[in-house]
């Protein structure tokens, strides 16, 4: 075992050394000229003259050495369907895929957003972009058509690739009105709808536009499609994701760092073997499904299970059954997760030979330790927290087994992870706090480690004016979350600096929410924060003021309206967004500039002492939400 501090300083301060190293772990069809060009920060240019591509990382180096041995598994317990794809298959399907963007005219450079749910098909279609140098946009399956149509809106896609529907509990969920509608919504069009027909639901097609992808597949059952060789820094992928204002960003992702990143990390982190399979419980719609469904294990060599279902469905044991079938020696999935299966018959965790597995790796939102002891008992593995985001595309924060024996802290992620300068902020002055046990807001000091993201999409001057502050001579990535760092360099998260929220894991805008309820016809104003929940982590509250009081004079008013917001949110953004409950004041408490105090609301109705309130307009606003939170 190597000394993780040395590793660490040496990532930082031999940065060239210790990536050209890394860059080995993939394939380049030309060698990178320069491992970090940095002379315009905070944009990075990893492996810049380097020439690869991610799908031949992930798929075709594997057909010389494992072409039979399993590639993609792809299990739906909604579907009852199980598919094992081996490389040579997955080959195959990917360039039947890519022949087929190519024929409706995709090029490199071009955009394909893809909402669909956890089918193969996804997984083609995402490898296949990548195949052919299109820049992919999975909008996640949950979304509805607000969210979808500012999307199709930021990324403008040249094509989108779709189903007839998702399922979820053994029903079918209709995808294609909510895309209809989502592209009627936006302003720009696609030239072509490809679509996935599952026979789920009926399907209208529009001539012209939409295509199935089922003849169209037959007609190129043979076609070769040879990888395109991209540049290190040409786009990967967006992924949009939720911060400070309204308007989801797109975090966009290179294509040489991203492989790099995947490939050391399945190494240092995951301790992933070729050979192996991994399990990663997440959805291709979310970061962690781009990096460690798809991605990740693919790139080193493993087979990597694309599971459709609930955990539950049809019992608890599904997620363990599948790690003895498969013999799963990596598991990664969200808090949000277990707390759901510790609410199922225990011996669900016994009934399986869980011996392959090596480690459970947990990340997404707060490990809270009553969760972390369950599931550490009850699987006898070791659980590892990690720290990361969107933007980041791998952890942060860890344990790196692969070159640290150090032990794991109940509630800390772990120590910052190679490649990443971590720091703590202080929130007003904004200069570092260099002791120990002092809250901070998270940063990382530029350059970012290949991986992350390279800017916002079509957006520059907001990725730098977003993310980024400069501390004497140095820019530093703040990662909108607050921290503390120990006397052994474990830190601690303590939640978010922004009106971001984490419910289920699924990363929320309040602003969003907002933003959705705002245009029922009888809200004035609303308010948006997220309340801690036992199983979900959070949950999104909503207190609203309406125009018209009549409307609202009891209960079954009030609870008429309060159903009728729901259904506008989940209209519009979709169940995953829906507010646990929307609340009626009279007025909402501010400032007495105008500025909405949410954390005071949230304090509330956490039960928390809401702190200083002297610049509060009108106290009575705070109290009406104490008055309804307790009765
Ligand atoms: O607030 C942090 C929380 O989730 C945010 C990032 O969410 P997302 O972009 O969806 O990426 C998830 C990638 C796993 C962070 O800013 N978060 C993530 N992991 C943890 C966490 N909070 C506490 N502990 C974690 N391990």
């Amino acid at each position: 075992m190597t000394n993780y501090a040395e590793f660490h300083r040496r990532s930082l301060e031999d940065r060239d050394a210790f990536w050209a190293e890394q860059a080995q772990l993939v394939d380049w069809k030309t060698q990178p000229k320069q491992i970090c060009d940095y002379s315009n920060p905070p944009f990075a240019k990893w492996f810049a003259g380097g020439f690869t591509n991610l799908c031949h990382n992930a798929v075709d180096r594997h057909l010389k050495d494992r072409p039979d041995q399993a590639a993609l598994i792809f299990v739906s317990t909604e579907t009852n369907q199980e598919k094992v794809y081996s490389f040579h298959e997955l080959h195959a399907e990917v360039q039947r895929m890519a022949a087929v963007l190519k024929e409706l005219g995709v090029q490199k450079g071009d955009r394909v957003l893809i909402y669909m749910p956890m089918i193969a098909e996804a997984a083609f279609a995402m490898l296949a972009c990548a195949r052919i140098g299109a820049i992919h946009s999975v909008v996640f399956g949950g979304f509805a058509s607000g969210s979808l149509a500012s999307r199709i809106e930021d990324a403008s896609p040249k094509v989108i690739i779709s189903a007839d529907a998702g399922s979820r509990g053994g029903k079918a969920v209709a995808y294609k009105p909510l895309l209809d509608e989502a592209i009627r919504l936006s302003s720009h069009k696609p030239d072509s709808v490809l679509l996935v027909d599952r026979g789920l639901v009926a399907m209208n097609l529009l001539a012209g536009r939409d295509h199935l992808w089922a003849p169209l597949r037959q007609k190129n059952l043979n076609t070769v499609v040879p990888c395109e060789w991209l540049e290190a820094t040409h786009p990967s992928y967006t992924l949009y994701t939720s911060g400070t204002t309204g308007k989801p960003k797109g975090v966009q992702r290179d294509t040489g760092g991203y492989a790099v990143a995947l490939a050391a990390s399945l190494k240092h982190i995951f301790c992933g073997n070729a050979g192996e399979t991994y399990f990663a419980t997440s959805d291709i719609g979310w970061v962690v499904g781009h990096s460690y469904i798809i991605y990740g294990p693919l790139i080193a060599g493993m087979a990597t299970i694309m599971y459709e279902g609930l955990p539950i469905r049809p019992d608890g044991g599904i997620w363990w059954s599948l790690v003895e079938k498969y013999k799963v020696t990596v598991m990664f999935s969200a808090p949000t997760a277990i707390r759901v299966l510790k609410k199922q018959d225990p011996a669900l965790l016994k009934k399986y030979d869980l011996s392959s597995l090596r480690a459970l790796f947990l990340a997404g939102e707060p490990l809270d330790q009553p969760t972390a002891q369950w599931i550490s008992a009850g699987l006898g593995r070791p659980i590892v927290d990690n720290y990361w985001q969107t933007e980041t595309g791998w952890p942060i924060l860890a344990i790196c087994k692969g070159v640290d024996d150090a032990p794991t802290k109940f509630g800390s992620p772990g120590k910052a992870v190679y490649g990443y300068n971590v720091k703590l902020l202080d929130e007003n002055t904004g200069e570092e706090l260099k002791g120990a046990n002092q809250k901070g807001v998270v940063a990382i000091e530029g350059p970012l480690p290949p991986g992350c993201l390279q800017t916002v999409w079509g957006d520059d001057t907001r990725f730098v004016s977003t993310y980024w502050t400069t501390i004497p001579g140095r820019m530093v990535y703040s990662t909108f979350d607050w921290g503390i760092r120990d006397e052994d360099g474990y830190y601690f998260i303590l939640g978010r600096t922004d009106d971001v929220i984490n419910v289920a894991g699924h990363r929320l805008g309040t602003l969003e929410i907002e933003e959705s309820i705002s245009g029922h016809p009888n809200i004035a104003e609303v308010a948006v924060v997220g309340v801690a929940d036992q199983l979900k982590g959070q949950v999104a509250m909503a207190f609203a003021v309406v125009k018209d009081t009549s409307l609202v004079t009891d209960d079954a008013s009030r609870l008429k309206l309060e159903a009728e917001v729901m259904k506008l949110v989940d209209g519009d953004l979709g169940a995953v967004a829906r507010p646990a409950r929307v609340r009626f004041v009279t007025v909402l408490p501010k400032t007495r500039s105008g500025k909405l105090l949410r954390r005071a609301i949230q304090a509330v109705c956490e039960n928390r002492d809401p702190g200083d309130l002297t610049t509060m307009e009108d106290p009575a606003a705070l109290q009406q939400i104490k008055d309804l939170i307790t009765t």
